[in-house]
């Protein structure tokens, strides 16, 4: 970063929610290309219209995932469990815990008592996950938790049993390698070893099908993208025209992603009174909102030993579009033999 920008920043306040917003656009903003980071989608608004791509048509990734938990939720619980009978259950980012659901009806089959904790950065999303779970499975005992899991913070998991982490929702995909291997390993010092993690990862596909995954013809994923902009207009006094940008989703082969864009229709300055600054776009500049990488069974397995798991199990669709992978928290201690020396 440079010192200017440094500077820029540093004038603005730095602990509330509009001054991170704040910096992140500066940040992206004076970066060349131009980028504005995915977490900027989740808005309430953007909550809600998130919620309908996972309807769409076109967006097979949600029932595709949906469908292979129906299918295969109970040998999921089984493998994660092993011979142990006190599963927990932790969920990264947890949502309304919809899909959750089918895995802890059959970890409530198993067990007379169980818990579940889902973290995430939403009150809303907590809220909702702990209602739905709590009237639908009376004997699962669930325990939110507030927290940003981007932040490596610590979490008291239960001491007692073996811990299943959830991580699903290919979510996994909207981190570069590096940052998604940084996530699993901090995953793994929160675990111990025995635990489980369950993955769900989009996978590597034709590219006619993600184009229309993420160029839908009801255009709500078009809606998606730009309320990045909507939410900048409202929050930092920005002054961005919507019919100025399009949206477009393009297929990155050779870093096997789908990139979103914004594109400048036309030449022009868009003033952001919270940066007191302009910002001048040329035609057809792109704003980068986001990448969702597409996995194969090799880049998963590498992801998994990069990150101290060892993948034991997949389990995919019939048309292998999604996956959702079983990986074990390896010792990373070499293990005594029995005379107590190192192996
Ligand atoms: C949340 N995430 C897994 C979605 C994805 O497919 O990468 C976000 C999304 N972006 C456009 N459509 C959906």
């Amino acid at each position: 970063m440079n010192l200017a920008l440094i500077t820029e920043i540093s004038r603005l306040t730095p602990t509330s929610s509009v001054s991170k917003t704040a910096e992140a656009t500066l940040a992206g903003l004076t970066a060349a290309p131009r980028y504005l980071p995915s977490w900027l989608f989740y808005d309430a608004a953007g909550s809600r219209l998130f919620e309908q791509i996972t309807e769409l048509p076109e967006y097979y990734l949600t029932r595709t995932e949906r469908e292979i938990f129906r299918a295969n939720a109970d040998a999921m619980i089984a493998a994660a469990a092993r011979e142990c009978d006190e599963l927990s259950v932790v969920e990264l980012g947890a949502g309304s815990a919809s899909k959750t659901l089918l895995l802890l009806k059959a970890l409530a089959a198993r067990q007379p008592s169980s818990l579940y904790l889902p973290i995430d950065v939403s009150d809303a999303a907590l809220h909702m996950a702990a209602r739905n779970v709590r009237s639908a499975l009376p004997t699962v005992r669930v325990q939110p938790i507030r927290a940003d899991i981007t932040h490596a913070e610590h979490f008291n998991l239960p001491e007692n049993g073996r811990r299943l982490a959830l991580y699903i929702g290919s979510s996994i995909g909207n981190f570069d390698p590096d940052e998604a291997v940084e996530l699993l390993c901090w995953l793994r010092t929160q675990l111990q070893p025995g635990d489980a993690l369950l993955l769900g990862t989009d996978m590597v596909k034709d590219e006619p099908t993600l184009h229309a995954a993420y160029n839908d013809r009801a255009g709500v994923t078009a809606a998606f993208n730009k309320n990045m902009l909507t939410r900048l207009n409202r929050e930092l006094g920005a002054e961005f025209s919507l019919d100025r940008f399009r949206h477009r989703a393009l297929w990155n082969g050779e870093r096997s992603r789908m990139e979103m864009h914004l594109f400048s229709t036309e030449r022009q300055m868009v003033r952001i009174a919270a940066l007191d600054r302009g910002f001048t776009f040329a035609a057809g500049e792109s704003i980068h909102t986001e990448n969702s990488y597409k996995f194969t069974p090799d880049s998963i397995a590498a992801m998994f030993s990069r990150s101290g798991f060892a993948l034991e199990q997949s389990w995919y669709d019939e048309a292998n579009w999604f996956g959702v992978h079983l990986a074990r928290v390896v010792d990373a201690m070499a293990e005594p033999t029995e005379d107590g020396a190192a192996a």
